[in-house]
């Protein structure tokens, strides 16, 4: 009798993937769509097929693969990575600097990393961008080129207009950030995966860190530590700092890019210590800080007819910041802080949620997670963090209706991307 169970662990062994980042509902849909694509009766039969072909195989991990992906996602990362490029230029003499994306998906991260270089100003002779994913099908549709809307978020895509040309199946990028792109298909947990050691200036691993467990992302770490160059940056995503942190990694320090280099890289000297920070009065609704109290990492109201959004981001930056480098304390403050001056804001509660998740206070994150959501019903991380919180809690039935929600998001992304 074939249980879900060994397909989860086929799963894991092949692809790294965690059932529970999921749900075990989706890998058991996965596998009744393959078994009735290779016309077998049960999936007794189609577990004897996928152990002895490797193609199956494949099709397997392509039913089951998030490729959730839109140009300049955490748009900091990409400014973050023009400057750091244009400070490394002068130190590497006439050296091509050479740039990974792992995993590229649909191809939207490593063209938005080209983009961000050559706005700012960096030659294009001077680096080049490998771009890797297990997904043949992604890879199939990020060297097309070509883009619908839902790879257009936010509202400033004026890049668009500068790097892309319409068609009548979408908008194709055009060859000048093309070239720039080698892509590759590559498992990064497979023995032989990009042989050689420091191979790469900086390395783009955002996004799938999150779909391994605790062991598989200490391996998956691994590699990243063996393949970036020793002075190298390593640039994550909002939901994955904490592990760069548990391997020897230091973060940058630049607000919202979510970026970091080898501690060995950083030269001996006195440690950088922050300042303690005042609890600020306990946000209680509807008593208003102090008049002429402006608590520490905020910014003044912001003047009658000025955007309120542009004062909103200094103060998460901060937040996320402090979360960045552990300090969970302060970085609860500055959100406490910046709820009780702006109001609601879903990212600061995702914020708050990461932050009580990582110092264990588990009920305070389900709420915080679900004060995000309700704001923000498609905040894709916090749909993940709160599921898999609410698993390991025992509310097995709520984090699947999560999971339900975010693979329906995924399905959308995908439908979108075909
Ligand atoms: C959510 S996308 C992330 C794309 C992009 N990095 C971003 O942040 O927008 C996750 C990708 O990870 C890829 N993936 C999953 N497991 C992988 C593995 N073991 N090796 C390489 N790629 C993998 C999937 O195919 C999918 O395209």
């Amino acid at each position: 009798m074939m249980a879900l169970a060994d397909f989860e662990g086929l799963l894991k062994a092949s692809m790294g993937l965690n059932a529970d980042s999921i749900g075990a509902s989706a890998i058991g849909r996965a596998v009744q769509e393959r078994t009735a694509a290779c016309n077998l009766g049960d999936p007794a039969a189609y577990w004897e097929h996928v152990r002895q072909s490797d193609s199956e195989l494949h099709a397997l991990i392509e039913a089951v693969v998030v490729p959730e992906t839109w140009f300049f996602r955490d748009r900091e990362s990409f400014s973050a990575l023009a400057r750091l490029m244009r400070d490394e230029l002068p130190r590497s003499s006439d050296r091509m600097l050479n740039l990974l994306s792992l995993p590229c998906s649909t191809g939207e991260e490593p063209y938005s990393m080209v983009m961000a270089l050559l706005d700012g100003s960096i030659p294009a002779d001077r680096f080049r961008i490998e771009a890797v994913d297990i997904s043949t099908r992604a890879l199939a549709q990020a060297e097309r080129g070509v883009y619908g809307k839902n790879s257009f978020r936010g509202r400033d895509v004026a890049f668009r207009d500068r790097h892309f040309e319409a068609t009548e199946h979408g908008f194709r990028v055009n060859d000048a950030i093309r070239q720039q792109v080698r892509f590759e298909q590559g498992n990064l947990l497979a023995p032989d995966f990009l042989p050689g050691a420091e191979r790469y200036d900086v390395i783009f691993c955002r996004n799938v860190l999150i779909y391994f467990d605790r062991a598989t992302q200490d391996r998956a770490l691994t590699v990243l530590k063996r393949l970036l160059k020793a002075k190298g940056a390593l640039f994550v995503a909002p939901a994955e700092p904490a592990l760069p942190m548990s391997h020897d990694f230091v973060s940058i320090n630049v607000p919202l890019a979510f970026s970091f280099r080898r501690t060995a890289a950083i030269p001996p000297g006195p440690k950088r210590t922050i300042a303690p920070v005042k609890a600020p009065p306990r946000s209680r609704p509807g008593i208003p800080v102090r008049e002429g109290r402006t608590p520490r990492g905020l910014t003044p109201a912001p003047a009658p007819g000025t955007s309120l959004q542009a004062e909103k981001t200094p103060d998460l930056s901060e937040a996320t910041r402090l979360a960045d480098q552990g300090h969970f304390v302060e970085a609860a403050t500055c959100c406490e802080e910046y709820l009780q001056r702006n109001g609601s804001s879903g990212q600061a509660f995702y914020l708050m949620g990461l932050v009580r998740d990582a110092t264990g206070n588990s009920t305070e994150a389900v709420n915080f997670y679900r004060r995000c959501l309700y704001l923000e019903p498609d905040h894709s991380e916090a749909q993940i963090h709160l599921a898999l919180l609410m698993e390991r809690l025992g509310d097995a039935a709520g984090a699947q209706v999560l999971r339900n929600r975010a693979q329906r998001l995924a399905r959308r992304t995908r439908s979108a991307h075909e």
